[in-house]
């Protein structure tokens, strides 16, 4: 057996949160465009299979196992969080017995996987009971402080609340973040008795009763503190976001994609993005959004959930939603993509062009101030300025079809449902309320007359004051 197939996980993610003051449970909270508890989780699987880790839910049960459940991890239910010692010592029965355990905070989302690799591996080469994360804080207030004993050990963990004096200079902090032999962690964890001030199953007593029988704890110090930085109220939440949201263009940036003022881009931790592709300022890329490569994404867009293939060209100031984008397609700037559209290689939206559920075909163009709903439009088409599809009668959504090589003059009325056939040609201004023909033109719009000498005479009257 390799050692990955004998690591598990417990992550502890039954607290509400007070402090975040919120109805909702604090590891749905959301940083860098995912729950807090998901970070954990991807940082862990890196190392430990998804059906060996146990999460300990409580607030919001229901909620997190939706949230996380599709992953493959098992959990327990803690009715009542009685600590933290509690909440591992329930995970008895589900968790495996055999290599060593992993003990995660659900509320720690900047902890990495290459950390974690390190706490394992460190674990592993001391041959110790247990290796736990530290670091030194300038302000270590509200954490547990290690004690090391003489041999450079960790001897205890002390909780802010019941330190000495002396214990309370130490800089040195629990992450709450640990790498345990199984065995030992099963056989010490139900010995642990509830704290005599709080009532509560503090987890850090093991580290004494370990010592006591002669089991050696060790530490691993971490350089960067902001890694094991928890999560307890919503300023904190906030910085957590700009790290992990730093971190995310850092990577990008490094992967060969090109990104202009970093510090004013939000691109979530699931965005893929791809080589010497150009993001602009104050862009924000979102949710399961991928990006091809030689893409550029001007300044002000933003992107949600969308697939946009390579070469495609987003200007300034477009919104983009459920969509796909073929390759070498230019869209805006200021275009609306709002949700579920297609828009085909090579194709052109232009400002102020809305597409709702449309299919737009390949090397269309629609440049200027148009409504494309429920549409099906084919390839090669040319959409005029102010085309309106009126998809909605009040009661249900129809489909406006649109075939190959078609040319909507400027300002039509597209009342649907409505086929234009293909290579049809709709005059400008027209209002089409019925199929036009292949070939045929559509004309939906009274003749134009005029009437010769009709503005002279007027002008001639109004002068000699006849009006
Ligand atoms: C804990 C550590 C402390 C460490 C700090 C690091 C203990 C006793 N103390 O303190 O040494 O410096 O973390 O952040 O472990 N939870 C449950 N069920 C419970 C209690 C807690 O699931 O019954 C979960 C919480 O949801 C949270 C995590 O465990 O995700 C940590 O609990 P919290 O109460 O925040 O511990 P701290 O007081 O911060
Ligand atoms: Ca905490």
């Amino acid at each position: 057996m390799n050692s990955e197939s004998t690591l598990s996980a417990i992550v502890l993610a039954a607290g509400l949160g007070t402090r975040m003051k919120s109805r909702k449970a604090k590891v749905l909270h959301e940083a860098g465009g995912q729950a807090l508890l998901e970070h954990v989780l991807d940082a862990a699987e890196a190392t430990v299979s998804p059906e060996r880790i146990v999460v300990v839910i409580g607030h919001q049960a229901e909620e997190v196992r939706k949230r996380v459940g599709g992953r493959g991890c098992r959990f327990v239910t803690q009715t009542e969080q009685r600590g933290t010692g509690h909440a591992v010592a329930i995970c008895a029965g589900e968790a495996a017995k055999d290599g060593r355990t992993l003990l995660l905070y659900g509320d720690c989302p900047l902890l990495t996987a290459d950390t974690i690799a390190r706490l394992v591996a460190a674990q592993a080469k001391s041959g110790c009971a247990a290796t736990l994360i530290t670091t030194l804080l300038d302000d270590p207030t509200g954490y547990g402080r290690i004690v090391r004993s003489a041999d450079g050990a960790v001897a205890a963990i002390v909780e802010h609340k019941a330190a000495t004096p002396e214990q309370l200079q130490i800089r040195e902090i629990n992450s709450g973040i640990y790498c345990i032999d199984s065995a030992l962690l099963w056989k010490f964890v139900g010995e642990i008795v509830p704290n005599a001030a709080s009532g509560e199953i503090y987890l850090t007593d093991i580290v004494e009763l370990l010592g006591a029988v002669g089991h050696r704890v060790e530490a691993l110090v971490l350089e960067d503190p902001s890694e094991i930085l928890g999560i307890n109220h919503r300023v904190e939440l906030a910085e957590a976001d700009r790290i992990l949201r730093a971190r995310k263009a850092r990577q990008l940036m490094f992967d060969g994609v090109t990104i202009l003022q970093p510090e004013t881009v939000s691109i979530d931790a699931r965005v893929r993005i791809g080589q010497d592709t150009v993001i602009g300022p104050l862009t924000q890329i979102s949710g399961s959004t991928v990006i091809g490569e030689d893409c550029r994404v001007g300044a002000g867009s933003v992107i949600r959930d969308s697939v946009i293939a390579d070469g495609v060209e987003i200007g300034e100031y477009c919104f983009i939603g459920t969509s796909t984008v073929a390759s070498g397609a230019r869209i805006g700037p200021f275009s609306r993509l709002r949700q579920d559209n297609q828009v085909g290689a090579g194709a052109h939206i232009g400002n102020f062009v809305e597409l709702k559920k449309t299919v737009f075909g390949a090397g269309s163009k629609a440049m200027h101030l148009a409504y494309l709903g429920d549409s099906v439009i084919g390839a090669g088409v040319n959409v005029g300025a102010g085309t309106i599809t009126c998809n909605y009668d009040g009661t249900h959504k129809h489909t406006t079809t649109i075939e190959d090589g078609v040319f909507v003059g400027s300002n039509s009325t597209l009342v649907a449902p409505v086929k234009l056939e293909q290579g049809s040609y709709i005059a400008a201004g027209s209002v089409i309320t019925d199929a036009v023909p292949s070939g045929a033109l559509g004309l939906g719009r009274s003749r134009q007359s005029n009437k010769e000498g009709w503005a002279d005479k007027k002008r001639a009257e109004s002068k000699a004051g006849k009006s």
